[in-house]
């Protein structure tokens, strides 16, 4: 599939979501972060903004569920359309159902693991994920430095993938721009997450596509 960006709403303008997405027509998927206020300590949105945004944006919807009981509320997101539906290692009771009740309803399944989250415990899970996202920050705010300790645990899923001859894709978010994405990329990441490097840029689509770039030339 090779490189794609994926924009985090997260920091942009939440008053005029539709208008805000038509900014970055570059984008692969548009990156919408659910939050609980239990999970992580924000609260931002839920299913009936996703399910109004799905019917403006171009792209295809990569909704990040930072939630408790995934196991009950994730299946909506993927029946309301999402094409990527991600919850968190931490937060499923029974993933492998999980993962194949999001695939059953035609989305990509995607699990998460914050950054003390080891993925070896995991490895047998892989062929039943789409994606597995990588946080390179503490998940539940925007603007976070980027946290270089991840890196490793970047290396090692990519070659887990690689050892199961798998084809999931490999997503980091968190603190990810011009300065962070080459190290993700070397790292063996292929999905990448921007929100306040894409939103706070001047020209976010430009920044859109000079990230996508520089993903480009590191990972050759
Ligand atoms: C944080 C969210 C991220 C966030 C990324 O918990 O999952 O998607 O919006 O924002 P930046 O790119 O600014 O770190
Ligand atoms: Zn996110």
């Amino acid at each position: 599939m090779g490189i794609q960006i994926t924009p985090s709403i997260l920091n942009a303008d939440l008053s005029r979501l539709a208008d805000e997405v038509a900014r970055i027509p570059s984008a692969d998927w548009v990156h919408v972060d659910v939050m609980d206020n239990h999970f992580v300590p924000n609260l931002t949105l839920g299913l009936p903004v996703i399910e109004a945004l799905s019917k403006h944006a171009s792209q295809p919807i990569d909704v990040h569920l930072m939630i408790e009981d995934a196991d009950r509320w994730a299946p909506a997101y993927a029946e309301a359309g999402c094409g990527s539906v991600t919850f968190h290692a931490e937060a499923a009771k029974a993933p492998v159902r999980l993962a194949r009740e999001i695939r059953a309803q035609g989305s990509r399944a995607s699990m998460a693991l914050k950054p003390a989250t080891p993925i070896e415990p995991y490895e047998a899970l892989l062929p039943e994920l789409d994606m597995l996202l990588i946080m390179t920050v503490e998940p539940g705010f925007g603007g976070q430095k980027f946290l270089d300790l991840c890196l490793p645990k970047i290396r090692t899923a990519r070659e887990l993938m690689r050892k199961h001859g798998v084809e999931t894709w490999l997503q980091v978010d968190g603190g990810v721009s011009l300065e962070t994405i080459e190290r993700c990329a070397e790292a063996g990441a292929d999905v990448f997450v921007a929100g306040s490097a894409v939103y706070s840029a001047d020209d976010p689509d430009a920044m859109v596509r000079e990230l996508k770039a520089t993903a480009e030339a590191a990972s050759a």
